[in-house]
């Protein structure tokens, strides 16, 4: 296996470009079992999980080109509905290919993506929603085995919490569906509204993008789709905090501020300047006296979209381990998203963990030193990258194929800022 070495202490300085967003390409790609034809999707980043998400695609007889970052996916002949247990073993949104299979073949056969270091993740509001519109399921054997018997019938669909896969799923089996769907306290996060575009475009006829009520009048036709993938915002603001948690400058492009309201006002309460276009974001410390920056000790609490994103979560953690004073970060999406702290502690932070808080003692921004570490999962991954980065000496951080499941040439992006960081062999 590989690992990941990085010889920190160095500011990062300069541009980077962000990729798609995974977590727009996969419920993207998804809809595309829709309607049979030619659809085409760009600005498709290639990482793990996209292509693990084109093997199940494939598996199920779609037929796939990709041209640099254009994907077409032909999905005109379907050879079963079923996703085994191999590949959504590997990753859990493969449950997103229920709602399409059941919209255009009246049955689909997917395996329990079961838990993830994260969290048991159940898929309960799933099946909640797809009876509510008179799909049958069968839980056995460790797969969702559902069939429709009638076209499926609009109805109310409320999220005890706003699920955003739970969202996406269900709009992909209510567009096709009779009548007209309601979706309560749905998901608001801004791949839900790069899905809903996408559809809309196919034909669909989906109001209230954007906020937690989604109606959705059923249509009976879908034509293929052409369509852009945002870009990822979770990358966009793991780059950000990685560049000050150097102390350097630089500045993120083909990006999305608008996606990022919080950790944005986060990171100027920390007392970063931070500078907006409609597609790049540029981050530096303000002039100063002293020869290291100050870095202010603020609070986080995750929520859904538009507060605080979880997927940030780790990430804002490594930085405030650098803060000049404490701070809390609370996690109320997951209930085991704080793997990162034990092999932050190994690097020299000081982090007390109580419940679904952690409280943070900042040590300053040389607080952190190298060490051999481990990555446990995606985003606990790029956290230990930003803290290997900020620390004074070398880092060595094993199991990095949890990072290259939702970062697109990461090695490359950071040595373009000037980190001195490569792969070896473990
Ligand atoms: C999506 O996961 C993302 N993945 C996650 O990103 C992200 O962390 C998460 O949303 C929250 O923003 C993709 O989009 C592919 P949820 P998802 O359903 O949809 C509970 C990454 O790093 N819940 O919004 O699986 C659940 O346990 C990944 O890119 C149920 O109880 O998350 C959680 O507490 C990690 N029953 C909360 O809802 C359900 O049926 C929100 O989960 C579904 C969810």
């Amino acid at each position: 296996m590989e690992k990941l070495v990085i010889e920190g202490g160095i500011p990062l300085h300069g541009e980077v470009r962000i990729s798609g967003a995974k977590n727009a390409a996969l419920p993207l790609m998804a809809a595309t079992l829709l309607t049979p034809g030619r659809h085409i999707l760009r600005n498709v980043p290639d990482l793990r999980d996209t292509r693990t998400f084109i093997r199940l695609m494939e598996n199920l007889g779609v037929k796939s080109e990709r041209k640099d970052d254009v994907l077409i996916l032909d999905s005109t002949h379907l050879v079963h509905a079923e996703a085994p247990y191999d590949l959504v073993k590997t990753m859990r949104a493969s449950v997103l290919v229920l709602g399409p299979l059941l919209a255009r073949l009246g049955k689909a056969k997917v395996s329990l993506p079961g838990g993830c270091a994260i969290g048991a993740r159940p898929i309960n509001f799933h099946i909640m929603g797809l009876e509510r519109l008179g799909v049958t399921c069968k839980l056995e054997g460790g797969y969702v085995d559902a069939h429709i018997d009638a076209p499926m019938q609009g109805n109310v669909i409320y999220f005890d919490v706003p699920s955003v896969t739970g969202t996406e799923n269900l709009l992909m089996a209510a567009v096709l569906a009779e009548g007209t769907t309601v979706f309560k306290n749905a998901a608001r996060e801004p791949e839900v509204g790069n899905l809903i575009d996408m559809l809309n475009k196919m034909g669909a006829r989906i109001e209230g993008r954007d906020t937690d009520r989604l109606t959705v009048h059923g249509v009976k036709e879908l034509f293929p789709a052409d369509c852009t993938i945002i870009p990822d915002r979770i990358e966009t603001g793991t780059y950000l905090i990685a560049i000050a948690a150097t102390g350097g400058s630089g500045t993120v492009t083909g990006c999305n501020p608008a996606h990022l309201p919080s950790l944005l006002e986060k990171l100027r309460s920390a007392g970063l300047s931070i500078g907006e276009t409609e597609n790049s974001i540029s981050i530096s410390w303000p002039s100063r006296l002293q020869a290291l920056p100050a870095l202010g000790s603020v609070d986080i609490k995750t929520m859904p979209y538009p507060g605080y994103p979880t997927d940030l979560q780790a990430q804002y953690m490594a930085l405030m381990t650098l803060g000049s004073d404490i701070c809390v970060i609370t996690e109320t999406i997951f209930e085991n998203r704080f793997m990162h702290v034990a092999e932050l502690q190994r690097m020299g932070a000081k982090i007390r963990v109580d419940g679904h808080s952690a409280v943070v003692s900042g040590r300053g921004m040389n607080g952190l030193s190298g060490a051999p570490v481990m990555a446990t999962d995606l985003r606990a991954s790029s956290s230990l990258v930003i803290a290997g980065l900020a620390a004074s000496g070398r880092t060595d951080i094993s199991r990095i194929y949890h990072l290259e499941r939702g970062y697109e040439n990461l090695v490359e992006k950071l040595t373009g800022l000037g980190a001195r960081v490569w792969k070896e062999q473990e």
